[in-house]
């Protein structure tokens, strides 16, 4: 069954790992003995107010003091369940944080507001990332502004990725499928749009991607494209409209007015530069230090292709 097609009729997300299964199974036992405990107490309270209440008027409680045995039972029962819980609960916490040595490693960089995913092979990606089936994936994680967390729902991990630190996390995909990445912590005006996918496949497949050229065979307007797709969308629309940066309908040749009175003609090295240096010149409008740099994470075929793609957008 595919992910997609079981998420509707389940009461939890489909679940892609053995610790995501576990961590559902201990969820359903909380709620059953959650749910039992209230019928237990909410029916017992009202059977008592009808069966106890007051028949004749005047009549008075006879003066009771205690039970040995049944103060003994809604104590002992109760240490018995939280203990299940507790025991359960550590050993899965036990599991999840445990990292396995021989784990395929992935480095997370997290920015406002993308994801970049670097494997050992030197190949990096963005927006989207491959892992094969049933081996141990570790991923380093650390972030190159904000708090950020790395959320997979069919995975049921939540780590906070933090800025100057790497934190760890691990998972082993069982179930072939597209998985949606979420960022799980509030980091700015494109929050809700911090998203990646992540793909399991094949370990053939997974071997195929990591050594096919990822951008064989496209036009630098085409390269342009996927790199706008994965880094850019966020806060550039394709349309004239303002959002967190400009839109870029027409804005290749156009003359820019800047924060600084200055005026500059959006060519190629203007469009550069405000991708590697982005606080040398900002428009007129827009706050400085909102644009992150993207230098050091963009090759010269990616600059170029969104040179070459922002000049299609008229
Ligand atoms: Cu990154 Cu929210």
């Amino acid at each position: 069954m595919s992910p997609a097609a079981s998420t509707a009729s389940r009461f939890t997300p489909y679940a892609a790992t053995e610790i995501a299964k576990g961590w559902d199974a201990l969820y359903a036992f909380l709620l059953i003995a959650s749910l039992i405990s209230c019928i237990l107490v909410i029916g017992g309270l009202i059977v008592f107010v009808i069966k106890y209440r007051r028949k004749v008027e005047g009549e008075k409680t006879p003066y009771i003091s205690h039970s040995t045995t049944l103060e003994f039972l809604w104590s002992f029962i109760p240490f018995v369940i939280f203990m299940v819980v507790f025991v359960w609960g550590w050993k899965l916490f036990h599991d999840f944080r445990k990292m396995p040595e021989n784990a395929l490693e992935i480095a997370v960089e997290a920015q406002k507001w993308d994801w970049t995913f670097g494997y050992k092979s030197g190949r990096r990606v963005s927006g989207e990332f491959y892992v094969p089936i049933n081996e141990p994936v570790k991923l380093v994680m650390t972030s190159k502004d904000v708090l950020h967390s790395f959320f997979v729902p069919a995975f049921r991990n939540k780590q906070d990725v933090v800025p100057g630190r790497y934190t760890t996390y691990w998972f082993q995909a069982n179930a072939l499928g597209n998985y949606q990445v979420f960022c799980a912590e509030y980091c700015g005006d494109k929050h809700s749009g911090m998203l990646a996918k992540v793909h399991v496949v094949t370990r053939e497949q997974f071997d195929e991607w990591l050594s096919n050229d990822p951008y064989k065979g496209l036009s630098s307007v085409d390269i342009g494209q996927k790199v706008y797709a994965a880094r850019c969308v966020a806060c550039h629309q394709l349309t004239d409209a303002k959002g967190v940066g400009p839109g870029w309908k027409g804005m290749f040749g156009r003359s820019e007015k800047m924060a600084d009175g200055s005026t500059i003609t959006a060519d190629e090295n203007y469009i550069r530069e405000s991708i590697l240096n982005p606080n040398a010149h900002v428009v007129e409008g827009y706050p400085a230090g909102v644009m992150p740099t993207f230098a050091g994470q963009l090759n010269e075929q990616e600059l170029m292709g969104i040179i070459d793609f922002i000049k299609t957008v008229k």
